[in-house]
């Protein structure tokens, strides 16, 4: 690992698929275009809020920015991070989660992978390591880690396991990867057990949001820890602290003049299933 940040690869990679991810598409766009209030409220995380006190939410671009900020540290408690640690970060992103640990503690070693060689490119120009702390992004699949057994004291997958091919695999591939008792965090939207079926119907990859499924809820998720030697360590359902997002979104939407159906359709879709606590908000710790 180099202690620059270092550049993706030039050349694609047998790992690489297709990045179907129409509101990256968007954001990149837009960033592009010099909209700097979707590069504030999206240029560094893409995920939803963490409100410790959903009611004190006051909706303005700092306020969300911190409420993102937040939910990376969540994860981060999810899986014990301290200081001296080497840390992989699968679906990365624009590099905001590596960003937090880079700011929040020393000694690290970090890694960010990601299937989009774009959002890479984002990372190495805005993520810079701090003095002591050395980062690398890496284009790859989290399906198939291009990295050695036993190289990491943590993984993490901060809201983008629903886009990966296969949830077991990836945490087969997480197991190999992490060293003796290291920890897997990951933050993901699951179904009450009572609405699996309902929530089988995955979104396609036309959506707005790409291909998602939503389909494992907490009980599968205690399954597929089992199957792969995982134990459930944690599991927290943070649905309500995460709500006040859908409240930003329409207000960014309407200030942006954005009048895209089909991000405002499944936007709203995922809101309903939410608060009618169909689908819920999760992070979750697991020690190999
Ligand atoms: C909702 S975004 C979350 C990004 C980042 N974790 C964050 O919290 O800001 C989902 C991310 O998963 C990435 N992704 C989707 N499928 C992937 C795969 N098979 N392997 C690696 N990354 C993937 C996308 O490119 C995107 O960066």
């Amino acid at each position: 690992m180099s202690n620059h940040n270092s550049s993706p690869p030039k050349n694609k990679t047998a790992n690489q698929s297709k990045v179907n991810l129409p509101y990256f598409d968007f954001l990149l766009s837009a960033f592009s275009a010099g909209n700097d209030a979707l590069a504030s409220s999206f240029g560094r995380h893409v995920h939803w809020g963490y409100w410790p006190d959903p009611k004190q939410a006051t909706l303005t671009s700092e306020d969300f920015a911190q409420a993102t900020e937040s939910l990376s540290q969540q994860v981060c408690s999810a899986a014990f991070i301290h200081n001296g640690m080497t840390v992989l970060d699968v679906g990365c992103g624009f590099g905001g989660t590596i960003a937090h640990i880079n700011e929040n503690y020393t000694a690290m070693q970090l890694v960010g992978l990601n299937l989009d060689e774009r959002q890479l490119q984002r990372a190495c120009t805005t993520v810079n390591a701090l003095p002591g702390n050395q980062i690398e992004f890496k284009q790859g699949n989290a399906c198939a880690l291009p990295f050695a057994d036993n190289s990491f004291d943590v993984v993490l997958a901060v809201e983008c396991i629903f886009h990966f091919p296969d949830r077991e695999q990836f945490f087969k591939e997480a197991y190999r990867v992490l060293k003796p008792s290291g920890y897997l965090a990951l933050s993901d939207f699951l179904p009450n057990t009572r609405r699996v079926p309902l929530m089988a119907l995955k979104l396609p990859g036309w959506s707005f949001y790409g291909q998602c499924n939503l389909s494992c809820d907490i009980r599968a998720y205690h399954q597929l820890a089992a199957k792969t030697q995982f134990s459930v360590a944690s599991e927290r359902d943070i649905t309500s602290n995460t709500l006040p997002t859908y409240s930003y979104l329409r207000r960014l939407a309407l200030q942006q003049r954005v009048t895209m159906k089909r991000a405002a359709l499944e936007t709203l879709a995922i809101e309903a299933l939410s608060r009618l606590n169909w689908v819920n908000y999760y992070i979750l710790g697991l020690q190999k």
